[in-house]
């Protein structure tokens, strides 16, 4: 059904800080000819700044009122917005979605009831809120000179980090500060533990590449044991710590990817990327890299991609998955090498078997620490990196299609 031309008529199903933010943008945008006729909730007893009686809490009064064309989805429950989206699209309703976890956990089936059903699903606030990154993969880079897709995507742990090594906040403090912002979910363990990340780092993966993996089958890690012997090192070095995540083309038929802190040098674009803001390197052949920065989260700047999504669908807009259908889809690669640092408690616990090479040590009396290269595959499937008091940082340009050749070194060891 093409809804081309028409007046959009949406459902919207959550009236927490993005869809009361969507709903004020919506009456002041006119020009988009769109306008919310029915809103469900889950909690009929809160009070909301909208009129009473556009709310339901019935999902099936929206879903079957076939006046509504557009279902707009922004609830936190995964699986519950998977439902909805699920009937939604199957009632030949078109779907604009902010859910990262959903996408990320269902996008084969989303791609085939796109198909089967001939309605779109839009999702461009899922990935960095307000800056444009799936719509510019999709469309404009929409060719083999991809080489590598890197940045800050979650805000509330850029934002923490930003508060507890520049303002001298604490962990709580700067993590109750992103909560109120409306930055952290609801499960704040999602973004500090890297998971959100990696969400998004997956349909990333699909628009970049058209490679579809489950995100819980990447490596990924957040900030939970970055300490502050961690950032004494940074700052010696000139570094900013931040979440990291990447996915780069090593050879042409393979992208490495993963999600993990790391340490990045004065003069990277990320460097600067301070509190709730996001920041994508995109690099291709020819154009060398480009830098997309702009808020990563909270009400306005998630509403307006939604909004923007919508204002696609009025000329049916749809994600075509062309990475996805063309010829050969590179695979994931494992076979490759990383630049780490690592701080553990004690010099005994570097486990310096995993280690292809060490270049340098560092001990003093309250850690010790040690940066070398490892291979990929000793971070696959192993938990021994996240344990507590266990800091595994990348180093500024840390995949190495291959082990330089260097004999197993210790270039200095310090004991201060
Ligand atoms: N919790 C997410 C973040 C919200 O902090 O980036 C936006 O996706």
């Amino acid at each position: 059904m093409s809804i081309q031309q028409k007046e959009l008529k949406i459902g919207l199903f959550g009236f927490g800080v993005v869809g009361e933010g969507l709903y004020k943008v919506l009456n002041q945008t006119s020009s988009i000819n769109a306008s919310i006729k029915k809103v469900c909730i889950k909690h009929p007893e809160k009070k909301r700044n909208a009129p009473q009686g556009l709310f339901t809490t019935y999902p099936e009064i929206l879903i079957s009122d076939s006046s509504i064309n557009v279902i707009v989805e922004l609830i936190d429950d995964a699986d519950a917005a998977f439902d909805i989206t699920r009937r939604a699209l199957q009632a030949g309703k078109a779907v604009v979605s902010a859910n990262k976890k959903m996408i990320a956990e269902h996008l084969p089936e989303l791609i085939e009831l796109q198909k089967k059903h001939n309605v779109p699903s839009l999702y461009e606030a899922a990935c960095c809120a307000s800056i444009p990154v799936l719509r510019n993969l999709e469309e404009y880079y929409d060719n083999d000179l991809l080489q590598g897709v890197c940045g800050i995507v979650n805000g509330s742990t850029n934002y923490i980090l930003s508060k507890i090594f520049e303002e001298d906040k604490t962990y709580t403090e700067a993590l109750k500060d992103a909560q109120e912002k409306g930055f952290a979910e609801s499960n704040p363990d999602l973004d500090v533990k890297g998971i959100d990340a990696v969400n998004k780092l997956s349909i990333i993966l699909s628009h970049a590449y058209g490679v579809q993996t489950p995100p819980k089958n990447l490596i990924h890690f957040g900030i939970q044991n970055i300490l502050a012997t961690d950032a004494v090192y940074a700052q010696e070095k000139g570094y900013e710590i931040k979440l990291v995540a990447k996915a780069q083309k090593i050879n042409k038929d393979e992208v490495a990817a993963c999600v993990l802190p790391q340490f990045v040098k004065k003069d990277s674009l990320l460097h600067s990327v301070r509190n709730e803001y996001n920041g994508v390197i995109i690099e291709s052949g020819l154009a060398d890299a480009q830098f997309f920065y702009g808020k990563g989260a909270g009400s306005f700047p998630t509403a307006s991609a939604v909004l923007s999504d919508i204002s696609a669908l009025r000329y049916d807009y749809k994600y075509e998955y062309k990475k996805l259908h063309r010829g050969k889809v590179p695979t994931l690669a494992s076979d490759l090498y990383l630049n780490i640092y690592l701080s553990v408690e004690n010099a005994f616990d570097i486990p310096q078997d995993k280690f292809a090479r060490i270049d340098e040590w560092s001990i003093n009396e309250e850690r010790t620490y040690v940066t070398g290269v490892i291979a990929f595959k000793e971070l696959q499937n192993t938990i021994w990196w996240k344990k507590e008091g266990v800091s595994l940082i990348l180093l500024p340009e840390p995949f190495l299609s291959e082990l330089p050749e260097k004999e197993p070194t210790i270039k200095q060891l310090q004991l201060v």
